[in-house]
């Protein structure tokens, strides 16, 4: 039997640039401060100051965390060497000047790049292309390729042209082996139409930390851009590493995104009671949800189809971050950290996963996110009118789901047709997506993730983890190429010696 009643009163943080709803997570605001006052550090205030200027201590790497610092164009165009390469860059390509080899436009752009140099500029592209600038004077298509494998490069090749085609090298270290490869396997592909030479003269730009490694590659100095080492990969979409939006919008919207992260930053670092503060609000209540509730995960449940690929997004942001065993000190933790972020586009998922959400065995928390208004356009007022009837179409479907999902449904006399309910959530919601309350909702996040590490006692800003798994590849990938011959264990020896 389930009863969750609907909080007697909305519980809402509203802001300027976006709001929280968490009346179906069952905690009062009285309460949450309590457990807030239970939970932050005494120096909290202290530690979001020193992450705002750029002086958090990132230990493990010894150096300072500094994507605050990049919420302003200009920091952006400072970092790059102190030229003004970034947005000389988007001019040239977005007006149709940028030349290839052999004299022709460029027409496509391919971001290679992986993790952080691929999800942060994807899911910014693919949100905000509606904004594009409208002095755009010349059409340029983007892609990203990330997998090392070769799969995407395989669906994207086919229908690019080396002459007229342009990539981005993007990668903090420049040593990302999945990204090397992709750039290997271009490397053949451009030369029937031009040769090294030509391809690195005009179709390539590097956006790296490792400005030497650029250089040895051959990039021309012109065409490096740089960033910080000091700005996390899953952080660093406001960096040069976020060109391809620049690119999909024009260097003022991408601007405007920088704009709507620095006051969700000001918001974050300016505002005392956690009640009101949008980000330690969403931490305190996860960290509820993980220790109290003892749920080990949350779904990522975007409502605006632009925000598709928020949740992959999400999963690097929080699980490279807070998937930790150790403290910053490495003693090892007794308690759980970040939980499975996961997710998908929530009216899709109504048709997929929800059913398991509903009436399945696990527990789960999600996080809802809406648009309430769209203005869409650039079509005929029937066209907009229809779309704007589909967005309203799929908020309903969100308070609804969000609304079964904490109160249930009882119906004893037909279990089919019970709803377990009991499933906190929250809602994140902006009047409209522009690239402003996208920077603001993007930054809300990176908040979150810094609170809860902090409160957790970790270094939300290493991946010490991931590391195991590529030293142990490169000793397999010798063995299946013939250059050793090491014996693994059964399973993976028989694979290899099938391959
Ligand atoms: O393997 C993890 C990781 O280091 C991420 O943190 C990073 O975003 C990604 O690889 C790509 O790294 P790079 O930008 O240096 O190629």
């Amino acid at each position: 039997m389930v009863n969750n009643k609907p909080a007697s009163k909305q519980q809402t943080i509203e802001t300027e640039f976006l709001n929280l709803d968490y009346s179906f997570q069952g905690l009062t605001s009285a309460q949450l401060k309590q457990y807030a006052a239970q939970k932050l550090p005494k120096n909290f205030n202290q530690l979001k100051q020193q992450l705002a200027k750029g002086e958090y201590k990132n230990k493990t790497e010894g150096r300072t965390v500094s994507h605050m610092l990049n919420r302003s164009i200009h920091n952006v165009v400072k970092a790059g060497n102190g030229k003004n390469r970034f947005t000389e860059i988007v001019r040239t390509l977005r007006s149709g000047k940028w030349l290839g080899a052999t004299g022709k436009p460029i027409q496509n752009v391919v971001n290679i790049g992986v993790g952080g140099s691929d999800l942060g500029p994807m899911m910014g592209s693919f949100a905000l292309k509606e904004f594009a600038d409208d002095n755009t004077l010349h059409h340029l298509n983007t892609h990203f390729v990330s997998s090392m494998d070769g799969g995407q490069l395989y669906a994207v090749l086919p229908i690019i042209d080396p002459e007229t085609t342009l990539f981005i090298i993007a990668s903090k270290s420049f040593g990302t082996i999945d990204t090397l490869a992709n750039v290997n396997t271009v490397k053949e592909w451009i030369k029937p139409k031009l040769t090294e030479k030509q391809w690195l003269a005009n179709h390539v730009i590097g956006v790296s930390a490792n400005n030497q490694a650029m250089t040895d590659f051959g990039i021309p100095p012109a065409q490096q851009i740089s960033f910080a080492d000091s700005v996390g990969g899953r952080f660093s979409l406001w960096s040069a590493i976020g060109l391809p939006i620049a690119l999909t919008v024009g260097s003022n919207q991408f601007s405007k995104m920088l704009d709507g992260a620095k006051a969700m930053d000001d918001h974050f670092v300016q505002t005392d009671d956690p009640t009101q503060n949008i980000p330690t609000a969403l931490a305190l209540l996860g960290l509820y949800n993980r220790e109290e509730r003892q749920i080990n995960n949350v779904a990522i449940l975007p409502y605006d189809g632009r925000l598709r690929y928020l949740p992959s997004y999400m999963q690097q942001l929080d699980m490279e971050s807070n998937g930790k065993q150790a403290t910053h000190d490495n003693q090892p933790l007794k308690t759980p950290t970040g939980p499975i972020i996961w997710g998908g586009f929530g009216p899709n998922g109504q048709h997929a996963f929800f059913q398991h959400l509903h009436q399945g065995w696990d527990k789960f928390t999600a996080d809802f996110i809406a648009v309430l208004h769209r203005q869409a356009p650039g079509f005929t007022t029937e066209v907009q009118n229809a779309l704007r009837e589909q967005q309203r179409l799929a908020v309903s479907n969100c308070l609804a789901h969000r609304k079964l999902m904490w109160e249930g449904f009882n119906s004893p006399q037909d279990p089919r047709n019970e709803y377990i309910g009991n499933h906190p959530t929250n809602l994140l919601y902006v009047d409209e997506l522009t690239p402003h309350s996208f920077g603001a909702l993007i930054a809300a996040y990176e908040h979150k993730v810094f609170t809860q590490g902090v409160i957790w006692g970790i270094n939300s800003f290493d991946q010490p983890g991931v590391e195991k798994g590529k030293h142990c590849a490169v000793d397999i990938l010798k063995t299946i190429d013939g250059h050793e011959t090491q014996s693994f264990d059964p399973s993976t020896d028989a694979i290899i010696k099938r391959m």
